[in-house]
């Protein structure tokens, strides 16, 4: 028997959570059932200018995140696949909400399979109710003091009120 049936499944969920949404977490939720053990790691996208520091974003995740055992939240300022490899992990974990998503996460995923080819990256389709959800529009509806209780767990509410306060 081979010793692969014995080896853990390690995923990496990599994003900028920026902040965590119920739609990331509907992901980490789902993901955690199937792999092992999922690390969640808050990287930076360099064509998004963040709101919450790396530190935050990481923290709002660990709050979140606290009842599921085998869930791990980390951060890293460098590229994707130094992460895998400083972690000797080889499965990738993302979101798919919409056809619109399909291009940037083919490119990335092709990206990081030809910078090391024992990458593999798992697409897990978002539940319908959070495929129009997203940290952008989240942050556009907080910045005018909107609702977001239904889009994002309330710790994450309240970090965003801090942001951006009234008055
Ligand atoms: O939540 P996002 O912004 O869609 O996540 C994108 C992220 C952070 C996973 C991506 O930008 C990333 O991997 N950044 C780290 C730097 C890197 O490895 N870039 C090359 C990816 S092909």
């Amino acid at each position: 028997m081979s010793m692969d049936r014995f080896e853990m499944k390690i995923a990496v969920y990599p994003g900028s959570f920026d902040p965590v949404t119920n739609g990331h977490l509907d992901i980490i939720h789902r993901s955690a059932k199937v792999f092992d053990k999922l690390i969640v790691a808050v990287l930076n996208n360099s064509s998004k200018n963040p709101l919450f520091t790396i530190e935050e974003r990481t923290e709002l995740l660990k709050q979140v995140t606290k009842d599921l055992p085998n869930v791990e939240i980390d951060n890293f300022r460098d590229l994707l696949i130094n992460y895998m490899k400083q972690k000797n992990a080889h499965l990738i974990v993302r979101g798919l909400r919409a056809v619109s998503d399909f291009e940037y996460e083919l490119q990335m995923a092709s990206t990081n399979r030809k910078l090391d080819e024992s990458f593999e990256t798992f697409f897990m389709t978002s539940t319908p109710q959070y495929s129009y959800l997203s940290s952008s529009i989240v942050k556009e509806i907080a910045r005018f003091h909107g609702p977001v209780t239904d889009l994002v767990p309330e710790v994450v509410e309240k970090a965003l009120r801090t942001k951006y306060p009234k008055g």
